[in-house]
């Protein structure tokens, strides 16, 4: 990364230690179902994976929460399920279901996935990487993504969202090391994946682990910590300067351990985190961003202006991004967006 970049960027110097006059904002789903342009776009395809993997639809979706608002970021348009999808795991999004997975539940489904074929299908979104460099104006940053092997594995083995996780936390109790070989082929994958959106232009990449909570200490650390680290390692190797954002949703008092473990150089809070701890805990060791409770950004009024005050009092006095605990919520009103992001300007 260049200083340059850092310079014109200020999620770049946020996220590399620097304190901002001004916090940065982007939103975890800040294109999606609550903005009517993105719900007209969605309906010209069959199917939300066809979005993903068509370079033109999926830059317009990108972009069009960057025209909407002042945002200091823009994340590529994907979703976290192409990774299985491309290692060649059957996986429909149905409507008002949500992902639906042929489960893998043995070695033998593992040994049918295919790491080596997954560029072929990823392709698309390389390419729609590469557009969005080139349509960016000089002071957005471009975000990639994947999830982190734990959340990408409950989907694989459970076959969909989960409720209680019973498939996927036996199968790690009961057999580990038959367990490892996939979450080691997510690993592979992902540290690929992501390094290809870094070589198409992403000029930062967040790890989404939205079910890291449900996991005791030791397989916390085995198959959260672990697996992040070795892909933080691998992208820092292979590509030093940008940096990685991890979100251990749920991780509750294990936090600090995968700030200090995980090898990312921000960590991004879920609504639980309270404001004090992540300032004391986390924030002395690298970045935090968050975490406005997505329900806020719904309710708007005094409510969420009074949420967004306490966060900036909590938390600017240290390398921070502002952002939300989780993701935008479909009924979210889009002029709420625009009020969080004026009164983050100052305006
Ligand atoms: O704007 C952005 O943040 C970029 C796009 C993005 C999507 N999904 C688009 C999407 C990102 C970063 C994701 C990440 C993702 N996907 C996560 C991690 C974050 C989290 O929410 O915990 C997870 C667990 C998924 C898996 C997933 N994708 C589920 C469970 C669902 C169904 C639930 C739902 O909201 O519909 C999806 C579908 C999905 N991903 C949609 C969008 C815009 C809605 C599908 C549609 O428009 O028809």
């Amino acid at each position: 990364m260049s200083q340059d970049a850092i310079l014109t960027k200020p999620m770049l110097h946020s996220l590399t230690g620097g304190i901002a006059a001004r916090p940065p904002v982007w939103l975890m789903r800040q294109a999606g179902r609550y903005l009517p342009e993105y719900r007209k776009i969605r309906a010209q395809v069959p199917s939300f994976l066809e979005l993903c993997y068509t370079p033109e639809l999926a830059v317009e979706v990108t972009l069009q929460p960057i025209r909407r608002y002042k945002l200091d970021a823009a994340i590529l348009f994907s979703d976290i399920l192409v990774v299985p999808d491309a290692l060649g795991q059957s996986v429909a999004f149905r409507e008002g279901e949500g992902p639906v997975l042929a489960p893998i539940r043995s070695d033998a489904d593992v040994a049918r996935l295919r790491p080596d074929g997954i560029h072929e299908r990823l392709a698309p979104v390389y390419e729609t990487v590469r557009r969005l460099a080139a349509a960016l104006p000089r002071e957005v940053a471009l975000i990639g993504f994947a999830g982190a092997p734990w959340t990408v594995a409950t989907y694989m083995v459970e076959g969909g969202i989960s409720r209680n996780f019973h498939n996927v936390q036996l199968w790690a109790y009961r057999d580990p090391a038959g367990f490892a070989r996939l979450i080691d082929c997510l690993v592979a994958a992902t540290i690929e994946y992501l390094s290809a959106q870094i070589v198409a232009g992403v000029e930062i990449v967040q790890l989404f682990d939205s079910w890291a909570g449900v996991l005791p200490e030791p397989a916390f650390e085995r198959w959260v910590v672990a697996p992040t680290a070795r892909i933080a390692a691998a992208l820092r190797q292979r590509h030093p300067g940008v940096p990685i954002i991890g979100f251990p949703r749920g991780a509750g008092l294990l936090y600090p351990r995968y700030a200090a473990a995980s090898g990312v150089d921000a960590v991004s809070l879920d609504t639980t985190v309270p404001l004090a701890f992540a300032r004391d805990m986390l924030q002395k060791r690298g970045a935090v961003q968050g975490n406005l409770d997505p329900l806020l950004l719904v309710s708007g009024g005094a409510a969420m202006t009074a949420a967004i005050r306490a966060i900036l009092d909590a938390l600017t006095a240290g390398p921070f991004v502002f952002n939300l605990g989780h993701g935008i919520v479909p009924e979210t009103p889009p002029e709420h967006v625009a009020e969080l992001v004026a009164l983050l300007h100052g305006v």
